[in-house]
């Protein structure tokens, strides 16, 4: 939608640039045009100020701390669906009818299975391979092992990737588990739902039956609502920018999970529990405030502050929330690592520095309590945040491979290295 135009004046040079308005949020300026009118680039690292593409996903109010997928405000999502319902929602825009839901679920179900041979791809890790390497492998490799639908050319190929990775993560997710603790690997149960299969493959041994608990189950298919997605994060810029290029949809997604991998990313879960470990009582924590506020110490606070969210994240509140519920269930009725959390967020959101920074809790501050309560260890946590975040990252490639206007992504820059020169023979160096 149009709202206007704005006038940008430099060296005595005008030039009108179209405003552009979204159904909600701040509009945008259009400084397409910019460099043929003016030869100048926007500077913007980071993409502080800069919106790289038109989206009809998600939604993020950081300021209110509001989240909705297509539309939908993400504690209701939470509350009353369930997962692949989620997924539905995000790749198709509505939410399904009965018959769709059924059909969707059948569909992904069906899928989960990965070919045989790439349990001897891994064969070839070492067993002390951080989870999040195999994961970036595995599903990379898929587009090895599925000729048949890396032609994003061809809808119905996009739509047969999509189905495999969404049904296929879970599973390269627990068999890189498994193989970190010598464990066999456990085939899909089809008779499962979604979530219940993916804890009867991460917990499940050949040698008895395995019965996941609904209440864990419940607990984990919610962690993955939340995880869905969250609009032009990092590694979700990641797959769009992969995938501009026209590489196949497995190669854009193995880079997505490279780019989450981060401490400042989908790592901070891993690294906040440390950080909870290491701090270990709530005397300490005064120490730990002191390091996160000192400029000369790199320290930050991790699960603290987003560059979206200047309020508290909705996610995160759901996250809390859950953590208690799963922490009920298992009969856990003092942690310790609960107790610091909780004690931390108190002291921090009535600390000036954080007050001022507008520096709040986010997802990962209590995913990591809850993760470790339910029997993941540590290098898990961001597998499972890749696993959910799948979904996402496949519906904005596929928004992005259907948008007419699409481009292949390509930044400019500000040089500011030597200007030309000629080159010295060696011998004439100094
Ligand atoms: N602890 C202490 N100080 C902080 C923190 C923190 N966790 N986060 C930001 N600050 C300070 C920072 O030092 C800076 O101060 P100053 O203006 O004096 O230089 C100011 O707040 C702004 O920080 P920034 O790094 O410019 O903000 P950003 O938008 O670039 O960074 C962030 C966002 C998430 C990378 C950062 O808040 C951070 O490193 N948090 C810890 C890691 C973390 O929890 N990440 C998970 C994000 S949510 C899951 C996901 O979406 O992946």
């Amino acid at each position: 939608m149009s709202a206007g135009t704005g006038t940008f004046s430099i060296d005595g040079k005008t030039i009108d640039l179209a405003v552009r308005e979204g159904t909600i949020g701040p509009s945008v300026v259009d400084i397409a045009p910019l460099y043929k009118n003016a030869g100048m680039f926007t500077y913007d690292p980071g993409f502080t100020s800069t919106a790289s593409c038109e989206s009809k996903i998600t939604y993020i109010d950081g300021d209110e701390g509001v989240l909705l997928y297509r539309g939908y405000p993400i504690e209701q999502l939470a509350e009353h669906g369930d997962f692949l319902e989620t997924c539905y929602l995000l790749l198709y825009g509505e939410l399904p009818t009965a018959s769709q839901k059924a059909d969707f679920d059948y569909r992904v179900t069906r899928h989960t299975m990965v070919h045989e041979q790439m349990t001897r791809f891994f064969q070839g890790f070492r067993r002390d391979a951080h989870p999040m390497a195999i994961l970036v492998a595995s599903v990379g490799a898929l587009s090895a092992f599925y000729h048949d639908s890396t032609d994003i050319s061809d809808p119905q190929q996009r739509m047969i990737a999509s189905m495999r990775m969404i049904a296929k993560v879970p599973t390269l997710a627990a068999m890189a588990y498994k193989y970190s603790i010598g464990q066999p690997f456990m085939y899909p149960k089809n008779n499962l739902d979604y979530t219940s299969n993916f804890l009867h493959m991460c917990f499940g041994v050949p040698c008895e039956e395995y019965v996941p608990n609904p209440v864990l189950a419940r607990a984990m298919d919610r962690i993955f609502i939340l995880h869905a997605d969250h609009e032009q994060n990092a590694s979700t810029s990641t797959v769009r920018l992969a995938g501009s290029s026209g590489a196949n949809p497995f190669a854009c997604i193995a880079a997505g999970v490279a780019c989450l991998w981060g401490p400042a990313h989908g790592g901070a879960n891993e690294a906040a529990l440390k950080m909870l470990e290491e701090i270990g009582t709530p005397d300490r924590i005064p120490e730990f405030i002191a390091r996160a506020k000192d400029k000369n110490d790199p320290f930050r606070l991790m699960g603290f502050g987003h560059r979206v969210y200047k309020n508290y994240d909705p996610r995160a509140k759901i996250m809390q929330r859950t953590t208690h519920e799963v922490l009920n269930e298992l009969g856990i009725k003092d942690d310790p690592l609960l107790d610091v959390a909780m004690e931390l967020e108190r002291i921090a959101l009535h600390d000036e520095y954080f007050i001022e920074k507008k520096l709040y809790p986010n997802i990962d501050f209590y995913s990591g309590i809850t993760l470790k309560a339910m029997g993941f260890p540590t290098s898990m946590f961001t597998v499972l945040f890749a696993l959910a975040r799948t979904v996402g990252w496949i519906a904005q490639w596929k928004e992005m491979i259907e948008d007419p206007s699409q481009k292949i992504g390509r930044p400019r820059q500000l040089y500011t290295g030597a200007p030309q020169r000629d080159y010295t023979p060696i011998a004439q160096r100094s």
